[in-house]
This record gives structure tokens, sequence and C-alpha cells, in this order.
């Protein structure tokens, strides 16, 4: 029987910037507002753990008040038609999850999480709570988001290289494509394989042989998904033909 059509979306932040979640790179982003090394990094967490608590509870509420939007709902009834939908994703919001997605790889991990500080094994889903000085996981040792921080490794990032091997067509959404290794995701489609980008930012740099569609997310995602849903195929339309 022939494989199935095999469609994966490499996600950042501006998939969930139309749900109210704020950039990291935006002239009012996160990072011009939090210094990364602060609330983001091993060393930051050395220095002043409630610091980088209270960063994390911050954008928790944020995600919890904020509600997928279009291209989540567009991404997540392509699976639910029985699309082979694999989304990795750079945010650690549960959005697509919310949405109704299934197969989703968190790169950076899930700000929904807490996980010891000794062991990344023992993870403990947050639900409602947040976490405070003195939670401790099953070992003793303090709680921290199960967030990869800069300068820690990506240990989902082997099983992404090998979603995107397989892929027979790559839509990327909503990312500057700063960071290593999630940028170099693009570079383990197979030569046969076709790429779409959906990003309002006209300057975007993005590798040859990218069709560019320069539109927000809520409007691209969704005119692609009705594309693929009408024809019953995966393809790249014409760029910007909504
Ligand atoms: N629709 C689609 N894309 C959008 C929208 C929108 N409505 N609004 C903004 N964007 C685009 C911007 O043009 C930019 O290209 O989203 C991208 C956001 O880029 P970044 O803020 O750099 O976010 P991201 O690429 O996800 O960052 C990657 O860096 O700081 C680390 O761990 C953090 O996962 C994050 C990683």
């Amino acid at each position: 029987m022939a494989k199935s059509p095999h469609l994966v979306v490499l996600t950042g932040a501006g998939i969930s910037a139309e749900s109210g979640i704020e950039t990291f790179r935006a002239a009012d982003g996160l990072w011009a507002n939090h210094p990364i090394e602060d609330v983001a990094t091993p060393e930051g967490w050395a220095k002043n753990p409630q610091r980088v608590l209270s960063f994390y509870d911050a954008r928790r509420e944020q995600v919890r008040d904020a509600r997928p939007n279009a291209a989540h709902r567009a991404l997540a009834n392509l699976e639910a038609l029985g699309f082979d939908v694999s989304i990795v994703t750079q945010n650690i919001d549960d959005l697509h999850e919310r949405a109704g997605s299934r197969q989703v790889l968190h790169l950076h991990g899930e700000i929904m999480v807490a996980r010891s500080s000794v062991d990344e094994r023992m993870r403990y889903p947050l639900g409602r709570r947040n976490i405070a000085m003195g939670d401790v996981c099953d070992r003793g040792s303090q709680l921290r988001p199960d967030v990869v921080w800069f300068g820690e490794a990506v240990p989902a990032y082997q099983e992404a290289c090998e979603l995107v091997a397989d892929a027979d067509l790559m839509l990327v959404v909503g990312t500057s494509l700063a960071v290593m290794p999630a940028a170099a995701l693009i570079h383990e489609l197979p030569l046969d394989a076709q790429c779409v980008l959906v990003d309002p930012d006209p300057g975007l740099q993005v590798p040859a042989g990218v069709t560019r569609w320069v539109m927000p997310a809520g409007e691209g995602v969704p005119a692609l998904t009705r594309h693929w849903q009408r024809e019953g195929r995966l393809f790249v339309p014409p760029s910007g033909n909504a």
C-alpha cells in the first residue's frame, strides 16, 4: 500500500502571535524586555532561580489566557481529515495541542510542564499550577520549567531531523530561522520535496528554492490547507495565491 504523503510543519513564535502571545525578536518582543542571560540560560537559573520562575510564570499565564488561532486550527483539521501531518514546534505553548493536533514535537520544551533540575527524565505536568521555590522533584531538587535554555542540548533534534527527512512537503510558519539547530532542519528536506514558508516579514532571509507566502499565519495557513483539502494532495500553490 502506497505511503500517504507526509507534511512536516516547523512552527515558531509567529504562529501564536495572532493568539496574543508575543514573539521574541520583534522590536517590542520578549528579548527586548528581558535579558536572555538572566531568564533563559543555566547561568541565569543558578544566579537567581526566582527571577527565572517569575519570568515563566508570566508567560504561562499569557498562554493560559490565549486561544488557538485559525492557523493552529487549520493544521489540526488537516490531521483530522486523514492527512499525515507532523508538527515540529519551537514554541513552548500548548496551542497546537489545544487546537487538536496530536503529532506535536516540542524542540524547546513545554511551559506547562515542570522538571527536575538534576534529572530531565523527571517531568511533572503543571495543570493550573506554577512552579514555586521549594517545589522539588522526587530526589529533592528544585523544579524548573521543562524548557530548553540557550546553551543547553536540544534532545528532540534527532527525532525532528528524521521527520523532516521523511517529508514530502515542508511548511515553515512564523519563525525568523535565527536559532540553531532548529533553523538547520530545513536542510534535512529530501531533494525531491518542496518547502513553503508563511511569514509577513518581506525581509526574512530564506534558503533558495523555498516558496514564500508573505502574510500572517492566520491568513496563509488556512488558505494552504484549503488548497490541499480541495485537491486531496499536498503541493505548493503559486506564491501568495490564497
Ligand atoms: N504570522 C506569521 N509569522 C509571524 C506573525 C504572524 N502573525 N507575526 C510575526 N511573525 C514572524 C516574524 O516575522 C518572525 O519571522 O514570526 C517570526 C518570529 O521570530 P522570533 O521572534 O525569532 O521567534 P522564533 O523564530 O520562534 O524564535 C526561535 O528563539 O529565543 C528562542 O527559544 C526561543 O523558540 C524560540 C527560538
